[in-house]
């Protein structure tokens, strides 16, 4: 089988492709990927010269690069995405041409030479829950609250219309917060890695009592690879790491796996439209697929913190040009 893994140079998509080569030594498999300030290639370094895999730099939205591509694959799977919900309150164009307009292009060319397209998507489609509701699953209404997760939401439509109207072959996947190893130092935990590594305060909105369910990167990918081998077209499945826990108790575990202590806590300005709880049901991915998250949080993030401590390197190079343009940008809004 052929893949096209769009957005493969970022967190996920990298382990993706990785995970898929490992996994299936007779695949091919092209990455197209924008580069854009999240997308990193040396993510993907020891791979480079692997003659199953194959790197173009380009957009999702651009059609006459899709379609060319596309053509010579047998499945599309999109990771391809703006991602950052801090980054979408500050302004939500790009999110709107890649996330919205870039899926659009890419079930064009699904459509036009019948190929089949596995669509990466999030827990976030479906708003926030309250302290007392039930976890989201793949029959919970959507209702996206921030500008990050309207789009997504908004692909996540695209996709199934065209399966309703056109009957292209697709399946989603909303999977709740992912964590592990080569994730953009603007996000929660490497942030707070980083900055404690560094000496530097850790910025919790507000109360930190909002909680969010992770799950390990890699357990991850291992859902979207069932998806893709037993899925059925059409629908949707949800993935979660087993249990949401509050922000403010995860700082705590960073700041005891980095040797600091709890005066490195600053409470800053909420986000915008902070969506207080989210937290996923699997129960569908359990049964049809035989998939379960393997991965507990502290065993995973204190992976996670070994990782940052020995990878000097790769944290700088995120961390110079767009990256620093931004992080000021966010610092002197506070
Ligand atoms: P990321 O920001 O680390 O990487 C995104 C990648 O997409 C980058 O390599 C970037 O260069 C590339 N890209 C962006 N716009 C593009 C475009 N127009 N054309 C081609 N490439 C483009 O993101 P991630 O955390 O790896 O997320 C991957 C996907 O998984 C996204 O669709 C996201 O919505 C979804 N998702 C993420 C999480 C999470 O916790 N990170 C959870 C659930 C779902
Ligand atoms: O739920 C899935 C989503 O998880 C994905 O779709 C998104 O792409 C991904 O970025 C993530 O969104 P979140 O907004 O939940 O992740 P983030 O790492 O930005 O924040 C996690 C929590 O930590 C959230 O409650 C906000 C809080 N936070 C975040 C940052 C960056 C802080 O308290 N301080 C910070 O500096």
């Amino acid at each position: 089988m052929k893949l096209l893994v769009t957005g493969g140079a970022g967190f996920i998509g990298s382990h993706f492709i990785h995970h898929w080569l490992e996994h299936h030594p007779d695949d091919a498999l092209i990455n197209l990927d924008k580069l854009t300030y999240a997308g990193n290639l040396m993510n993907l370094q020891d791979i480079e010269k692997d003659p199953r895999y194959t790197f173009v730099k380009g957009d999702i939205a651009d059609r006459e690069t899709v379609f060319s591509l596309v053509k010579e694959v047998d499945i599309v799977v999109n990771f391809a995405a703006e991602t950052h919900v801090d980054r979408s309150v500050m302004g939500v164009e790009e999110f709107i041409r890649s996330n919205v307009l870039g899926t659009a292009v890419l079930l064009d060319a699904v459509k036009e030479y019948g190929k089949r397209m596995h669509h990466v998507s999030t827990d976030e489609v479906f708003g926030a829950l309250g302290p007392e509701d039930p976890p989201f699953s793949e029959i919970t209404p959507y209702a996206p609250r921030n500008p990050y997760s309207a789009t997504k939401a908004a692909s996540d439509h695209l996709v199934r219309a065209y399966y309703y109207t056109h009957g292209l072959q697709i399946t989603i996947s909303n999977c709740s917060n992912n964590y592990g190893t080569h994730m953009f130092p603007e996000k929660f935990m490497p942030l707070f890695i980083c900055n404690l590594f560094e000496g530097k305060k850790v910025p919790v909105y507000g109360d930190g009592l909002q909680k969010r369910d992770w799950i390990w990167v890699d357990d991850h990918c291992r859902g979207i690879e069932a998806v893709i081998e037993k899925g059925k077209i059409g629908e949707t499945y949800c993935f979660g790491g087993g249990g949401d826990i509050a922000n403010i108790d995860v700082v705590k575990m960073m700041i005891e796996l980095t040797g600091r202590d709890e005066s490195f806590i600053e409470h800053v300005k909420d986000r915008a439209g902070h969506d207080r709880r989210y937290d996923v049901d699997y129960t569908k991915a359990k049964t049809e697929l035989g998939w379960e998250p393997s991965v507990r949080l502290r065993e995973g993030l204190s992976e996670m913190v070994r990782w940052y401590k020995n990878n000097p390197d790769w944290i700088e190079q995120c961390c110079s040009g767009a990256y620093q343009d931004y992080y000021k940008k966010q610092y002197e809004q506070r």
